[in-house]
C-alpha cells in the first residue's frame, strides 16, 4: 500500500528516509549482528548512539555546555508531574493556555502551591494571553508554559515576561521545528512523539545550575532530573529504539540544512494552509492570526456534519488524521517538519475541490 499522508497531531509522520534507514538496520545495525532493539544499552555501539544523539541535537540547537541533555521514559504527563517534584519549593506560576498546560498546573497543585498566572480559556484557548506583565511574585520558584498548543493550534511567538524568574517549556508540539534560544529557558522538556521519534521518549534539556538534588522526598529516582542527568539518562534502562531513531531524525534535519532551513519550509506550508483558510467560503481557522502555530491547524466548517463528512471524503483520498482531537471536534492538520511541502499543497487542493462541490 502506497503511504497516505498523515496529519495525525502524535504520534505522527516521520520522514520516510528515517524509517528506509532503520528499516535497513533492522536486523544488523552496524555490523553488531543485531537491531538496537536487542543490544545491551552498556554496550559500545549504543554509547555511540546516545552520544552521537546528544551532540547532533546540541549542534542543531547551539546547546550551551552549561546545560544538561537528558533522554528519559515517559509521556509528557510524566513530566507534568516531574516538575513539581523537582523545582516547586515555595510556589509556582502556571499560564494555562490549554488542556496540556491545565493538566500540568493540576499535577502542580496536588503537589504544592501553584497559580494560575494567565488563562485563555475564556475564547477556548483560541490565543494566547499577554505575558507582558504577569502578577509573578518573588516566591515563585518558576513560571510554566506550553510553548505550542497541539489541540488548539496556538503558539507562544513570544516568551512571556518572567521577570526574572525560571521558565519551564513543554515544547512536544513545536520542538525542532524551528530555531530556539535555550538560553531563555531553564527547563525544557519534549514529548518526542509529534516532531522527532516514537512514543515513549522525552528530551529534556536544562540549564544545570537550575537542576537540583533538593526534590521532594517522595521523586522515584528515574523522576529526579539532577540524578538522571549525573547518570547521564542510564541510570536505569533507557527508551533505547526511541533514542536512535530521535538519533536518525536529528541527522536527518542537519542534511536538510538545520532549524534555520527547517523553520522557512514549515512557515512556506503554514501560509499556503492559513491562506487558503482565511479566502474560504467554507472552512475557517480557529485562532488569532498573531498566535497561529506552524505546526497544528486547526479548522472548522461551522456544522458537526459538515465537518464529519470532510473528514471521510478526505480519509478516502489519502489524507488521513484530520479530525479535531476528541474535546474540541472540527479538524485539525498537524503539519509536522516530515509532512512534505507537497502533502500541504495536495490537501489544499482537495479542500478547494471540495469546496466549489459544496458551494455549489
Ligand atoms: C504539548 C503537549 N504536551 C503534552 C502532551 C501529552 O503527552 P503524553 O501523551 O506523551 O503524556 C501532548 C500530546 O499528547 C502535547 O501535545
Amino acid at each position: 500500500m502506497a503511504r497516505v499522508y498523515n496529519f495525525s497531531a502524535g504520534p505522527a509522520v516521520l520522514p520516510e528516509e528515517v524509517l528506509k534507514k532503520a528499516a535497513s538496520e533492522m536486523l544488523d545495525y552496524n555490523g553488531t549482528g543485531m537491531s538496537v532493539m536487542e543490544m545491551s544499552h552498556r554496550s559500545k555501539a549504543f554509547d555511540s548512539i546516545i552520544e552521537t544523539a546528544e551532540a547532533d541535537l546540541r549542534e542543531l540547537l547551539s546547546i550551551p555546555d552549561d546545560y544538561r541533555v537528558i533522554f528519559l521514559q515517559g509521556g509528557a504527563h510524566l513530566l507534568f508531574a516531574g516538575v513539581p517534584m523537582n523545582f516547586l519549593k515555595r510556589k509556582a506560576g502556571y499560564i494555562v493556555t490549554g488542556q496540556w498546560a491545565s493538566k500540568a498546573f493540576k499535577e502542580a497543585k496536588k503537589q504544592g502551591e501553584a497559580v494560575e498566572l494567565a488563562s485563555s480559556a475564556d475564547k477556548t484557548y483560541s490565543y494566547i494571553p499577554d505575558c507582558s506583565d504577569l502578577p509573578i511574585t518573588d516566591d515563585m520558584d518558576y513560571v510554566y508554559i506550553c510553548e505550542n498548543n497541539t489541540i488548539y493550534g496556538t503558539k507562544f511567538h513570544e516568551l512571556p515576561n518572567t521577570k526574572g524568574k525560571a521558565l519551564i517549556a513543554d515544547v512536544s508540539s513545536c520542538f525542532l521545528s524551528e530555531p530556539m534560544d535555550v538560553t531563555k529557558y531553564d527547563f525544557i522538556y519534549a514529548g518526542v512523539q509529534k516532531n522527532v521519534g516514537p512514543a515513549g521518549t522525552q528530551v529534556v534539556i536544562a540549564r544545570d545550575s537550575f537542576l537540583t538534588d533538593e526534590v521532594k522526598p517522595y521523586t522515584p529516582d528515574i523522576m529526579n532530573y539532577r540524578l538522571m542527568a549525573d547518570k547521564k539518562s542510564l541510570l536505569n534502562t533507557p527508551p533505547c529504539y526511541g533514542i536512535y531513531i530521535c538519533g536518525l531524525v536529528f541527522k536527518w534535519l542537519k542534511e536538510m540544512g538545520g532549524l534555520s532551513e527547517m523553520k522557512k519550509v514549515n512557515e512556506k506550508k503554514a501560509a499556503l494552509l492559513y491562506d487558503f483558510l482565511d479566502s474560504s467560503k467554507l472552512f475557517k481557522g480557529t485562532v488569532e492570526k498573531k498566535d497561529r502555530s506552524l505546526m497544528n491547524v486547526p479548522f472548522v466548517t461551522g456544522d458537526e456534519e459538515k465537518d464529519a463528512a470532510f473528514i471521510k471524503a478526505a480519509t478516502e483520498r489519502g489524507f488521513v488524521s484530520l479530525k479535531g482531537h476528541r474535546s474540541v471536534g472540527g479538524m485539525r492538520a498537524s503539519i509536522y517538519n516530515a509532512m512534505p511541502y507537497e502533502g500541504v499543497e495536495k490537501l489544499v487542493a482537495f479542500m478547494k475541490e471540495y469546496e466549489d462541490k459544496e458551494m455549489k
